[in-house]
């Protein structure tokens, strides 16, 4: 296993460039699936988790090499329908493959993906959403076993306690690609991940319509087609280099390929902090104030605050010049990343599904642990600005969602070496 060592303090200077989405990325490799035909994907990041997709992708049926930072996706003739345990446990995303397995082969076995440190991560939405189409499910020795001739179109409510779940609007939207008839998604997820699925779907020919709306439309059709599609750029990386921005006190970041238009959540709440950003088309440069507001912030749903940077906000907050609240409604528990940011001086404690955050003037390097990937994020962010040496073990965390991120950190003048454990 890797650690990351930092030394903090160092002025942050120069360009970044985004990587594709890891989030768009998993699901669109998944509806790859519901076509034999070969689909070439642009853009694709090189992850740990992309990196586990492809491999369950191949335990499905498919031949997948890289063409330089082209990914290209055939069929080997002996699809599976079996997402095994060994591959589905190590990342949650798998479940994705449920919906294209079920309507291309007619049936489908995917092992409960389990939960992990940010919650239970339930999958009864997927579940729901596929029996709507007229699949029977079994849910036996850890495995869901789904089955059906040829799904139905129909209506289906897909809003849980803690609202629209993405993957599961991903699996019923690939479900009823394939679907005989129309299928009405209702609470679906607006997130442009969500979106971004239906338009390389929509790419294969499928008919689509309403995505980014609580409300998706899908017309079923026989057959889709191969395509070639290039990933737009992460979000959520975005969203973290751009609050390390506002973090990084004598630096001047430009974060360069990002859909700013993404984050108009984050946007608002970093005006009311007092950074000052500046956007232009794909470009977006933050400058961090002298002094910290302390901004409350609670996690919604797409278009509300991402839960995916809540952890990478704590850090911010945590060094703002007076106690804010810091809310997830969508992850209650994805609190992780508290006890180690207490190590490094922070002051924050948490009640329920809050967190309260005292900023304090500065915080100091230590050995800290990662603990899942957005909190790896917060970590290194608080590595960076710490005085002193910061020391984070378990990295492969950071590494499934953030491509080379200490290459990218190391020209933008940050002090960070990768050691084996
Ligand atoms: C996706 O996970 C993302 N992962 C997560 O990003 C992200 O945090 C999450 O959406 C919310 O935006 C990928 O896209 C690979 P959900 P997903 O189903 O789809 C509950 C990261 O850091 N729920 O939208 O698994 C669930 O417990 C990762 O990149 C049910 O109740 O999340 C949660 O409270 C972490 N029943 C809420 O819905 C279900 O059947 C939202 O979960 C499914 C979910």
């Amino acid at each position: 296993m890797d650690k990351l060592i930092i030394e903090g303090g160092r002025p942050l200077k120069g360009e970044v460039k985004i990587s594709g989405s890891k989030n768009a990325t998993l699901p669109v490799l998944a509806a790859t699936l519901l076509t034999d035909e070969t689909c070439v994907l642009r853009n694709v990041p090189k992850l740990l988790d992309t990196n586990t997709m492809v491999r369950l992708l191949k335990a499905l049926g498919k031949d997948v090499d890289w063409d330089k930072d082209k990914l290209i996706i055939m069929s080997n003739g002996k699809p599976s329908p079996v997402a095994d345990y060994k591959l589905v446990s190590t990342m949650r995303g798998s479940i994705c493959v449920l919906g294209p397995l079920l309507t291309k082969l007619g049936e489908a076995k995917v092992s409960l993906p389990g939960g992990c440190v940010i919650g239970v991560r339930p999958v009864d939405l997927h579940v729901k959403g596929v029996e709507a189409l007229g699949a029977k499910v079994e849910v036996e020795a850890g495995y869901i076993i789904a089955k059906a001739r040829r799904l139905k179109g129909a209506r289906v409510y897909l809003g849980g306690a803690s609202g629209p779940s993405v993957l599961g609007t991903a699996n019923i939207m690939m479900a009823a690609a394939l679907a005989e008839g129309e299928t009405i998604i209702e609470c679906a997820a607006c997130e442009p991940e969500v979106e971004e699925l239906a338009n390389f779907l929509n790419e294969m020919g499928a008919r689509i319509r309403g995505q980014g709306s609580p409300r998706i439309i899908i017309h079923g059709v026989k057959k889709l087609h191969g395509a070639d599609y290039r990933m737009s750029a992460d979000r959520i990386e975005a969203g973290t280099f751009i609050l390390l921005s506002a973090m990084a006190k004598n630096s001047n970041i430009v974060v360069r390929d990002c859909d700013y238009h993404q984050l108009t959540a984050l946007d608002d709440v970093l005006k009311k902090v007092g950074a000052t950003v500046v956007s232009q088309k794909d470009v977006v440069r933050v400058k961090a104030p002298k002094v910290l507001k302390p901004v409350s912030v609670t996690t919604y749903p797409y278009p509300g605050f991402p839960t995916d940077i809540q952890a990478q906000y704590m850090a911010l907050m945590s060094l703002a010049d007076g106690v804010s609240v810091v809310r997830d409604t969508v992850f209650p528990d994805r609190f992780m990343h508290i006890a180690e940011l207490n190590r490094m001086g922070a002051r924050i404690r948490r009640e329920g599904g809050s967190a309260i955050v005292e900023g304090v003037g500065e915080l100091c390097g230590a050995p800290v642990v990662a603990s899942d990937l957005r909190a790896s994020a917060a970590l290194v962010m608080a590595g960076l600005v710490a005085r002193g040496k910061t020391e984070i073990r378990r990295v492969y965390h950071l590494d499934r969602g953030y491509e080379n991120i200490d290459h990218k950190l190391v020209m933008l003048g940050a002090s960070i070496k990768r050691e084996k454990e």
